[in-house]
Formats: structure tokens, C-alpha cells, sequence
């Protein structure tokens, strides 16, 4: 008796100091008014989802143990779920944002997400998981770094820099709904989106200086298309996928699926366009890893 009262002492003990060390892992807080907007990311007008009248929706870049507090604010007409894709709920899963284990969050009423991001060190993104969210957009990126004390096998990059791809419709997300509900497919997007900007415009989207080496975390965000990129006249070398750490090879390409996410080094050691500037700008070319969806950009 006197033997398992120690027990439970040290139990309670050991529990108690458990406790203050988590306590003690650092928070980051966020309100999330999440509400209805216009936007047109390919030129056409159509209704998206905003985070605090943000668009395109912001990145939440946290460290490994960081707890993640997320108050959400439903402005929408319908519920929503926000879910964290490809974070591991190690100690329960009522955070995971998916319905079944979430009850969706009602039409004028807030729900507070709580979670830590453990050891998992790389790219992750977040995304509107009911009905046909995710084609209106309301998707930004999750990156858990690595506490300074954890090494990682990489140099520290010069920069680091968010691209998010995916195919993208111009249809309202409700009339895609239908579509699918009915046992209709969706068909071919309207184009690819790489930080929600199309590729017609040219305007410089990663400032980078030769010689230098950068870090992309990249994650397709998209619907239903693989999608193949590639920095143009630059090698690639992947270092991590879905938060583990990789055998560091070299690639032209590379595919991304739907839901994956992973970083590649890219050093600024050419000149596509053949021209002398000291300040680069890297190509990013997104197609259909089928090979068969044509619309090809370039970034
Ligand atoms: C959310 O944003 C809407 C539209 O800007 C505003 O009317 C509403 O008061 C905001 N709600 C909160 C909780 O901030
Ligand atoms: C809703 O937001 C209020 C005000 O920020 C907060 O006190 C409350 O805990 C939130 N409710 C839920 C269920 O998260
Ligand atoms: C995230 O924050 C770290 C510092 O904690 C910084 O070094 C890094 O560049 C940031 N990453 C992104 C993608 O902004």
C-alpha cells in the first residue's frame, strides 16, 4: 500500500512537472474574422474567403512546440472547418478541423482551435475543409521551423520564400458543390495559381541576388490537379517533404500532388534570360503533371 501511494506520488510528480514544461513552450495567438469577399485572382470576379478582410489569407510560421491558438470567427452562411494538413494531433485529435471529428463551426458563432506543432519540421498548410471551401480559396501555409537547439541538415538559406500552387476555378465554390454532389465531374480548371497571382503578368515574385542560396516551401493547394514545376535554368534539391528530411538529390522538376508539400534549395548560380543584372528572377513554370493540361505559366 505504502509502496504504490509512492507510485502515485511520484506519478503525480512527474505529471505536475510535465505540465510545467509544457506550460512554458511559447504561444501563438490568433483571431480569425473569416468572412466572404470579392476577389479574381484569373480577372474574373467571384466570391472568396477572407481572413480578417485578408487576400490572399495569411501564413502562420511557428517552431516545433510552439502551442497554436486560433480563435475563429464564422462570418460566412454556412459552417465552416478549418484543417491543418499533414499536422499531427498527437495528443488528441478534437483540433483536426475534419467533420466527424469536428462539429463545424455555425454561422455567427467562433470556435478556438488548440494545438502544438511537435517534431515535424518542414511545410504544411491550412485549408476550408466542408463542402467546396477550398475553391474559394481561404488556404495559407503552416511552416513549423526547427527550435535553434534541433540541428537540421541544411545551411541556414538566404531567404526564405511561401509558394503555394494549385489548379483554380472560377466558378462560385457552391456551383462546383452542386456539380460534385449531383455525380458530375468538375472538369478542367480555368488555371494554375502560384501564391493566388496567375502568370500573365510577369511582375517578379521572389527577389533574389546571385550566388546566394534560397529556400522554398512549396505545397499544392489545389483541387484535383498534379502539377510539375520547375525554376527555369535552375537545379533543385529537395531537403523535405511533408516534414521529415530527405536524401538531398538534385532535380530539373519536380511533381507535386494534391495535399503534399515540400521544400527544395534552389542556389542563384544562372541567368535565364542571359542578362548581367546582380539581382536575378527565378522562373517558376507550373503545367499538369499528366502532361495532358496545357495551361502552362510562367512566374
Ligand atoms: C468581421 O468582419 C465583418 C466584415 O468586415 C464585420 O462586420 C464584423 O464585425 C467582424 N467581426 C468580428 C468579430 O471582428
Ligand atoms: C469566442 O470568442 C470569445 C471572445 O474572444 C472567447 O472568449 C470565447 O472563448 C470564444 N469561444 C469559443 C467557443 O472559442
Ligand atoms: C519564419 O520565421 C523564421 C524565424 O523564426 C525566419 O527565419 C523564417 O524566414 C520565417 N519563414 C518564413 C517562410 O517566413
Amino acid at each position: 500500500m505504502a509502496a504504490a501511494n509512492t507510485v502515485l506520488a511520484v506519478l503525480a510528480l512527474l505529471l505536475g512537472v510535465s505540465g510545467v514544461i509544457r506550460a512554458k513552450d511559447p504561444y501563438l495567438f490568433f483571431t480569425w474574422n473569416v468572412t466572404y469577399g470579392t476577389i479574381s485572382p484569373l480577372g474574373v470576379p467571384q466570391r472568396g474567403i477572407l481572413i480578417n478582410s485578408q487576400f490572399p489569407v495569411p501564413n502562420i510560421n511557428s517552431t516545433t512546440n510552439n502551442n497554436i491558438v486560433i480563435n475563429v470567427f464564422n462570418n460566412l452562411n454556412k459552417p465552416l472547418l478549418f484543417t491543418w494538413n499533414g499536422i499531427q494531433h498527437r495528443k488528441n485529435s478534437w483540433f483536426d478541423g475534419v467533420v466527424g471529428t469536428n462539429c463545424p463551426i455555425l454561422p455567427g458563432t467562433n470556435f478556438t482551435y488548440h494545438f502544438q506543432v511537435k517534431d515535424q519540421i518542414g511545410g504544411f498548410f491550412y485549408f476550408p475543409s466542408l463542402g467546396m471551401h477550398k475553391a474559394a480559396d481561404g488556404f495559407g501555409g503552416l511552416w513549423v521551423n526547427n527550435r535553434l537547439l534541433i540541428p537540421v541538415p541544411l545551411d541556414p538559406p538566404a531567404d526564405d520564400y511561401t509558394v503555394l500552387l494549385g489548379d483554380w476555378y472560377t466558378k462560385d465554390h457552391t456551383a462546383l458543390e452542386k456539380t460534385v454532389d449531383s455525380g458530375s465531374n468538375i472538369g478542367l480548371p480555368a488555371g494554375v495559381l502560384i501564391n493566388d497571382k496567375p502568370g500573365k503578368d510577369r511582375a517578379p515574385m521572389f527577389e533574389i541576388e546571385a550566388g546566394k542560396v534560397y529556400r522554398y516551401w512549396i505545397c499544392n493547394v489545389g483541387i484535383k490537379t498534379s502539377l510539375n514545376f520547375r525554376f527555369q535554368g535552375h537545379a533543385m534539391e529537395l531537403v523535405e517533404m511533408d516534414g521529415s528530411h530527405t536524401i538531398q538529390n538534385l532535380y530539373d522538376s519536380l511533381d507535386i500532388h494534391v495535399g503534399q508539400c515540400f521544400s527544395v534549395l534552389v542556389t542563384a548560380d544562372q541567368n535565364p534570360r542571359g542578362l548581367l543584372h546582380r539581382d536575378l528572377q527565378l522562373v517558376l513554370e507550373a503545367q499538369g503533371a499528366d502532361r495532358h493540361y496545357k495551361n502552362i505559366q510562367q512566374y
